[in-house]
C-alpha cells in the first residue's frame, strides 16, 4: 500500500482530485467507483471547479457508487443519490444515466444488488475506486462482522454507522435507515486501482489497525492489504497511529 501523507484535509482533497484528473486526462472513458460521507466533499468541490474552468470533462465517464440506503430515494436529502447530485452529478457534464447509484426504492433490493454487480461487469469493471473509511473500519457499508459477503448485497447497519450518518438526517440517528445496500469487499477489490481517503484523529486507531494488523472481517478495511494498487491518502492526524 502506498501511503501519501498530507498536511490537512484540503491537501488530501487536492491530491485525490489530481489523481482523478490525471486518470480522466489519460482515459476519458474511465469508470469510477465513488464514495459518500463527509471526507470526499472537498474533492468533489475541486472536481466541479476544474470542470467549471473547462479543464475536466466527464462526458464519457461512468460512475458507480459504493452504497445506498434501503427505503429512501433521490427525493430524500439523506439518500446517497441526492448527495451525489448535490456534490458532483449536477455540477459536471456526466452523461445522463451514467452516474449509477443503487436504487434505494427498488421493490426487490436483492435483485437490485445483483443488477448493479452485473452493470459494473458490463461496463468493463472499475478503473479507479475511491473510498472513505468508517471509524469502525467499514468500507462502503461492509460492517465489521464474523464473515463478509463478497458481492453487492443488502446489509443491516450497525449503530455506530447510523450515528456517523446522522448529520445527513437532521442529526438524529433514529432517522437513518436501518438497512443499506453496498458493494462487497470482493466487488471493491476487483477495481484496478483504489484510493482510500482518510482525515482526522478519530480514525487514527482504525488506520493503524488496518495497516499493521491482520486481515480480518472484524475490520473490513484490512482487506485492502490484499490489493496491489492501493493508495492511502491521509492527513497527519489520521496517520498518527502508524509506525
Ligand atoms: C458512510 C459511507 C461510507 C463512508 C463513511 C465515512 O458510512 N457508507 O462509504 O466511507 O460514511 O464517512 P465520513 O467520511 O463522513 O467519515
Amino acid at each position: 500500500m502506498i501511503i501519501s501523507l498530507c498536511d490537512d484535509p484540503q491537501d488530501v482533497a487536492d491530491l485525490a482530485a489530481q489523481r482523478v484528473a490525471d486518470l480522466l486526462h489519460d482515459s476519458p472513458r474511465a469508470v469510477l467507483g465513488l464514495p459518500t460521507g463527509r471526507t470526499p466533499i472537498l474533492m468533489y468541490d475541486l472536481l466541479a471547479e476544474q470542470h467549471a474552468e473547462g479543464t475536466l470533462d466527464f462526458s464519457q465517464v461512468s460512475t458507480y457508487n459504493l452504497d445506498e440506503f434501503v427505503g429512501i430515494g433521490e427525493d430524500h436529502p439523506g439518500s446517497y443519490r441526492a448527495y451525489m447530485r448535490r456534490y458532483l452529478f449536477d455540477r459536471v457534464n456526466l452523461t445522463s444515466g451514467e452516474g449509477h447509484v443503487l436504487d434505494g426504492l427498488a421493490a426487490d433490493p436483492d435483485a437490485e444488488c445483483a443488477r448493479f454487480e452485473e452493470a459494473i461487469d458490463a461496463a468493463g469493471g472499475i478503473d479507479l475506486m475511491i473510498l472513505g473509511l468508517g471509524a469502525n473500519g467499514h468500507i462502503g457499508f461492509n460492517e465489521p462482522a464474523d464473515r463478509l459477503q463478497a458481492r453487492t448485497h443488502r446489509v443491516r447497519l450497525l449503530e455506530p454507522s447510523r450515528q456517523a450518518n446522522a448529520g445527513f438526517f437532521g442529526g438524529d440517528p433514529a432517522q437513518v435507515p436501518a438497512e443499506a445496500m453496498t458493494m462487497g469487499m470482493g466487488t471493491i477489490l476487483k477495481a484496478r486501482r483504489i484510493l482510500l481517503l482518510v482525515t482526522g484523529a478519530e480514525k487514527a486507531p482504525t488506520v493503524g489497525a488496518m495497516i499493521n494488523g491482520p486481515v480480518t472481517p472484524q475490520l473490513p478495511a484490512s482487506f485492502l492489504q490484499l490489493h496491489r494498487h492501493v493508495e492511502l491518502i491521509c492527513d497527519t492526524e489520521a496517520a498518527s497511529a502508524l509506525r
